[in-house]
């Protein structure tokens, strides 16, 4: 369908930013409204490049903001919304979910009332593999996989996802909602696991495993998953799920020995700390539906992807030092506390487990 003005929210993240950069590659789409609070997320250095492209529109505001979301909605004429804003990281939900209630269900519903008034044609949620639960060694998440979300992130956005759903159900509302796994790239905010580890072992410094590090997640470059939320706005059927996947299983150990390898750096880095309180185990997604429906398929390799993504941190070293400062620090103290580190006996559990 002929989708021309697009509202994205949360466009500053990591996501919304590279889904920003693509969608201005593109002839059909007319204007970008890019609405981001700028949480210490939220970063204007992400689309520097296109401040003053004259297809594009940046607004500071919050989704929950129903006066700022319903301007912006009949200013632009806004044909489509994509809603990327969310408080995204596990771990800081742990610390204090409030915000995720706030931001990922409230914000959604301000978000769906509002789209629904001004009677956009689409609404795109984009939504994880995360509302699933966890997996065990075997099997796959497909689109109808019971929600079964074991963290307050998880929770916010399965949360989320059925007022998406209520609303297409109940007042034939048309939206769609995405599913990835785990994304990883250029510009990702260096609390999640490849970033950090990568911009720790850049900077010589250890490199924190949660538990035994066996946990599995299935990696997903950020360019193939934003490709696939485009197919999904423009070719998806309303009220269907779209589940994206790398088909990348990976141990988190795996993980870290080839970020070891490829920075050529001593295993001596690893620390092993307190694992994550409800670890989900293990992540996988059959996302032969979008495959088969959509025409997407995933195009960037791990290798390929990987080595990408090191390069543009080691080549970016000032927006990684700008990022890493700050409340960001005070973050990592409070996560990463010294007293968290395994010693002894479940050090050595943990890295004879890592080899078994
Ligand atoms: P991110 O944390 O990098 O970015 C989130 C953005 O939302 C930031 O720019 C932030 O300023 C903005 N934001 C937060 N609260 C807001 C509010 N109340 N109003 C307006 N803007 C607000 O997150 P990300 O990794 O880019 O994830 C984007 C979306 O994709 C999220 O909805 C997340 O749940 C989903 N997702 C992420 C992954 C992943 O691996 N990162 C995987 C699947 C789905
Ligand atoms: P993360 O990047 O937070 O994504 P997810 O939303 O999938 O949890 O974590 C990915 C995996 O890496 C997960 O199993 C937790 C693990 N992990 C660590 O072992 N150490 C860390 O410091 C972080 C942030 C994550």
């Amino acid at each position: 369908m002929l989708i021309q003005n697009i509202l994205v929210t949360g466009g500053c993240g990591f996501i919304g930013s590279e889904f920003i950069r693509q969608q201005l590659r593109l002839p059909e789409t007319t204007t970008i409204v890019n609405l981001d609070k700028l949480t210490y997320a939220g970063n204007l250095e992400n689309l520097a490049t296109f401040r003053s492209h004259p297809r594009y529109v940046f607004h500071r505001g919050d989704i929950t903001d129903r006066d700022c979301v319903e301007t912006l909605l009949s200013r632009y004429a806004i044909d489509a919304v994509v809603n990327f804003a969310a408080e995204s990281h596990v771990d800081r939900s742990l610390q204090n979910s409030a915000p995720f209630v706030n931001t990922n269900v409230v914000g959604t519903q301000v978000l769906l009332d509002a789209s629904r008034n001004a009677k956009v044609s689409r609404f795109l949620q984009v939504s994880t593999d995360e509302v699933y639960g966890s997996l065990g060694a075997t099997g796959f998440f497909v689109e109808e996989t019971s929600i079964a979300p074991n963290s307050p992130y998880s929770a916010s956005k399965a949360a989320a996802d059925m007022l998406v759903r209520a609303y297409q159900h109940s007042f034939g509302f048309p939206a769609i909602i995405t599913r990835c796994s785990d994304n990883y790239g250029p510009y990702q905010f260096p609390e999640k696991l490849l970033p950090l580890f990568i911009t720790n072992l850049l900077a010589n410094q250890s490199v924190p495993v949660y538990g035994s590090g066996q946990n599995v997640r299935d990696w997903i470059h950020v360019s193939d998953h934003c490709r696939g939320i485009d197919a999904a706005l423009r070719h998806g059927r309303p009220g269907e799920i779209y589940l994206f996947g790398g088909r990348t299983e990976k141990t988190n150990l795996e993980i870290t020995h080839l970020l070891l390898k490829l920075l050529d750096k001593p295993t001596a880095l690893i620390r092993y700390v307190a694992d994550r309180l409800g670890h989900d185990n293990r992540y996988a997604v059959d996302c032969s539906k979008s495959e088969r429906e959509l025409g997407w398929r995933p195009e960037v390799t791990f290798e390929q992807g990987i080595q990408e993504t090191i390069d543009w941190y080691r080549q970016n070293s000032a927006w990684v030092a700008n990022v890493k400062s700050g409340d960001y620090l005070d973050y990592y103290a409070r996560q990463y506390r010294q007293d968290n580190t395994l010693t002894g006996s479940s050090a050595k559990c943990a890295a004879s487990l890592s080899f078994a």
